[in-house]
Order: structure tokens, then C-alpha cells, then sequence
């Protein structure tokens, strides 16, 4: 199982999600591959925001070996599910999307909060969202794993 998780920039929520859902594969020996990408390019090359960085080492997550890069068309045919964040950039992958391969697009706290298209917020221009986004991530990525492992 291949998982993408993408956002705006891949500086701020997505590259949070990969890390905490590295962490999750290893807590329950799931053999799975998980990247992230950012719908914009804006910060190719990019490490992740500070303030996340910061936000996942509070939790026990390194996430300062990640880069930023934008989302490929590619990844479309690599990935089995790639995990948008926000309703915008679900918009945008499904645009994105090659013929046949937009089932592979998801919503991610729909895994938490069935059929809802809720947001994770975009946290860049806010003091203190990096927190609620990690407990947002880390309850959708625990019940991804858990249904990966159920189905093993
Ligand atoms: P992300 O957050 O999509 O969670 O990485 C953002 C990062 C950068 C910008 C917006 C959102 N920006 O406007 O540069």
C-alpha cells in the first residue's frame, strides 16, 4: 500500500500527516510506503514549516528529512490512495487527476468523520493551529492504520 498526503505548500499539514503516519506504520508493523506533496510548488525544496517541525518533535515525530516538492502526475499511477487535506486541494488533484485514477482521491478526516469533507485548517498564517492540526492528523492516520491492519 502506497499513500500520498497533500496540501497546499508541503510545508505544514501534509508533510505532518507522512510523519505521523510513518510512526503508525511502525506501531503496528503495517509494510506500507507514504510520501507528501504540495498541490502549489510554492516551496520546492523546501524543509517543513518551523512551527511543524517543532509541533511533531513535541510529539516524538521527526519530520526534518523531508523536502517540499509538488505533486506529480506520476503519482497518480505510483500512489493507491493519496489523501488531500482541504476541500481545495481535493478540487485541484481531482482536476489533476488522469482519466480512471480520481478514486484514488480522498478526503482525509473523512476516515474520521465519514462523508463530512471536513478540513484539516491550513495553520500557515495562524499562531497556534499547528496543535489541533496534529490531533486532526494523528486520529485519521490512527484509524487508516487500523483498517490497514484489519484487512492485512
Ligand atoms: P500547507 O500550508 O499547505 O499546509 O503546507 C501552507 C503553506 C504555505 C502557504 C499556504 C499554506 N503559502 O501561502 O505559501
Amino acid at each position: 500500500m502506497k499513500i500520498l498526503m497533500v496540501c497546499l505548500g508541503n510545508i505544514c499539514r501534509s508533510p505532518v500527516a507522512e510523519g505521523i503516519m510513518k510512526g503508525k506504520a511502525n506501531k503496528y508493523r503495517l509494510v506500507i510506503a507514504v510520501d507528501s506533496a504540495g498541490t502549489s510548488g510554492w516551496h520546492d525544496g523546501s524543509l517543513p514549516d518551523e512551527r511543524s517541525m517543532k509541533n511533531a518533535k513535541g510529539h516524538g515525530i521527526n519530520i526534518s528529512d523531508q523536502k517540499s516538492r509538488r505533486v506529480l502526475l506520476s503519482d497518480f499511477d505510483l500512489f493507491d490512495v493519496i489523501y488531500a487535506m482541504d476541500n481545495q486541494n481535493y478540487k485541484n488533484l481531482l482536476k489533476l487527476a488522469p482519466e480512471g485514477l480520481q478514486h484514488k482521491v480522498k478526503m482525509i478526516l473523512n476516515e474520521t468523520h465519514p462523508n463530512q469533507n471536513l478540513d484539516v485548517p491550513d495553520p500557515y498564517y495562524t499562531e497556534d493551529g499547528f496543535d489541533e492540526v496534529y490531533q486532526l492528523l494523528n486520529d485519521a492516520c490512527e484509524r487508516i492504520a487500523l483498517n490497514l491492519k484489519k484487512n492485512e
